[in-house]
């Protein structure tokens, strides 16, 4: 039995939890938009084509921000090509995912979209095939009112009112080799930085990320940052992370500690872009926008789904579409731990992606929606992380992982709703074997009353929500909960993710 005992002191916040840190991400790939979002002829369709059920479970999940329209896709697109009437928009070649791009859906779809689901756009441009006019003109298109050439289209478009994005990326993963216009480091910062200063220009008040590293992992990782933002320093407000996760070799003690990584990710880009800081003697701080996280079996994606024939170019292929167990969830739930560790710097975040796509919600054509496992940690986190993120001390045993050396068997973050007078606490066991119990102990709170506690875990960690049986895995009540003096104490079983509602 392991023992894991949590202090909890709302006098001592890490910083306040921003609600961009529960953003999605919709990418023009695979099935995410066309027969994600969009299915005209689906029973739930509303009259644009987009699909009720998957805009109730979007509610649902209580997602922020959400960024679009890719990721590497958006490095070879024309975003005029998706405005205007749908008869004359061309179909294209999709590179970055050997697909064919139909344009039914753009711009004007999304932000109607977004709107009906209450979310944020976060419009990336394209800094790949594309540069600094193009990146001006969408933005003329999008968030002038009226009276110049690009305003009026968006009229004529039938977008009467400006769409005020305010968060724009300053193109994608350009660090990697595979994108399209993957350049140097300088390279890149020189670009992102005229863009952003050209876009300035037009709106001072605007918010940019730049390009951090597509991965810790990769051989520009830490100098990239430093170079990008000693070009960039002045233009930009966040710099970019992203992050995927798999099981590598069945070394589930490692996967388990995924969020360790994520963890270590965090402190080397702020500790870059506070060096970078200094060096410059500024008084402004760089957060981090983590634009890309999630569990992706990426392996299965080079080694069975990739199309790579060059007389294929599939519409809306079915890419990416990975089936998440208990234990993928239970990652998961730790990696939005993580983050909200990090809520000081990481102030934005969303998950890629939203559906279809390494996502939490699956469509089926004509079918049915369900909830993916990943589903659950989220949206239960997006509802109970309020308030500030607080500084904890969780005193547990650790054990030895192939890929992080020694970890803590337990991890948990907990959030002060000062107003609420509510506190959550979300803690994950990552021991295989293993229950744990967890004492939260918080003398300056006083007496606390649990008023919720729910545990996703499952004997088969492989279980999966499935096309076949949609709810197969849910969350459960934890009725082991229970005071004991001013403290309370849960049970966790292994693998599991729990949060805990205290008033
Ligand atoms: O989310 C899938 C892909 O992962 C994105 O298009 C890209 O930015 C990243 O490599």
């Amino acid at each position: 039995m392991i023992t894991a005992h949590l202090t909890i002191d709302p006098h001592f916040t890490v910083g306040p939890v921003n609600r961009r840190l529960f953003g999605a991400f919709v990418e023009h790939l695979g099935r995410c938009v066309y027969d994600g979002i969009y299915e005209p002829g689906h029973p739930s369709a509303d009259g644009a084509g987009f699909r009720g059920d998957v805009i109730d479970l979007v509610r649902e999940l209580g997602v922020s921000t959400i960024r679009y329209p890719g990721g590497n896709f958006v490095s070879g697109y024309r975003w005029e090509d998706g405005v205007g009437p749908r008869g004359e928009r061309p179909r294209r070649l999709d590179l970055a995912w050997h697909s064919t791009e139909t344009n039914e859906i753009g711009l004007n779809e999304f932000v109607d979209w977004a709107r009906i689901v209450g979310s944020e756009v976060m419009y990336a441009v394209n800094l790949g095939t594309r540069g600094i006019q193009e990146a001006l003109d969408v933005l003329e298109y999008a968030n002038i009112p009226s009276g110049t050439r690009l305003s009026d289209a968006r009229i004529a478009h039938g977008s009467a009112e400006p769409h005020d994005i305010r968060m724009w990326c300053l193109g994608n993963e350009m660090d990697g080799p595979w994108q399209l216009g993957h350049g140097t480091a300088l390279e890149y910062g020189q670009l992102a930085s005229k863009t952003a200063r050209a876009m300035r220009q037009v709106d001072p008040d605007l918010e940019f990320v730049a390009c951090g590293s597509s991965g810790a992992q990769m051989p520009t990782f830490g100098e990239w940052e430093r170079i990008v933002l000693e070009q960039t320093y002045d233009d930009v407000d966040y710099i970019s992370c992203h992050a995927y996760y798999e099981p590598k070799d069945g070394d589930y003690e490692s996967f388990l500690a995924s969020a360790v990584d994520m963890d270590r990710f965090i402190d080397d880009v702020v500790a870059t872009a506070d060096h970078v800081k200094a060096v410059r003697h500024s008084d402004k701080t760089i957060d981090i926008s983590f634009d890309e996280w999630n569990i992706w079996y990426q392996s299965r994606y080079n080694d069975v789904e990739k199309i790579t024939d060059p007389r294929e170019w599939p519409v809306a292929p079915r890419l990416l579409e990975d089936a998440y167990s208990v234990i993928d969830a239970v990652v998961f739930g730790n990696l939005l731990i993580s983050l909200l560790r990090h809520a000081d710097r990481v102030t934005s975040a969303s998950l890629a992606q939203l559906v279809n796509v390494i996502a939490p919600i699956m469509t089926e054509p004509g079918g049915q929606a369900w909830r993916q496992t990943t589903f659950f940690p989220f949206a239960i986190t997006s509802e109970l992380a309020r308030g500030a993120a607080l500084e904890l001390k969780l005193d547990v045993a650790t054990y030895p992982t192939a890929e992080y050396g020694d970890v803590p068997l337990v991890d948990a973050v907990a959030t002060h709703d000062e107003d609420g007078r509510r506190t959550a606490v979300f803690a994950v066991n990552r021991s295989l074997t293993e229950e744990a119990t967890l004492t939260i102990d918080s003398t300056t709170l006083g007496g606390l009353t649990v008023t919720s506690a729910v545990t996703l875990s499952d004997d088969d960690i492989h279980a999966a929500n499935t096309l076949e049986d949609p709810e197969r895995v849910a969350p459960r009540h934890n009725t082991s909960a229970r005071r004991d003096g001013d403290a309370v104490v849960i049970t966790l079983p292994p693998v599991s993710w729990t949060a805990i509602s205290l008033e």
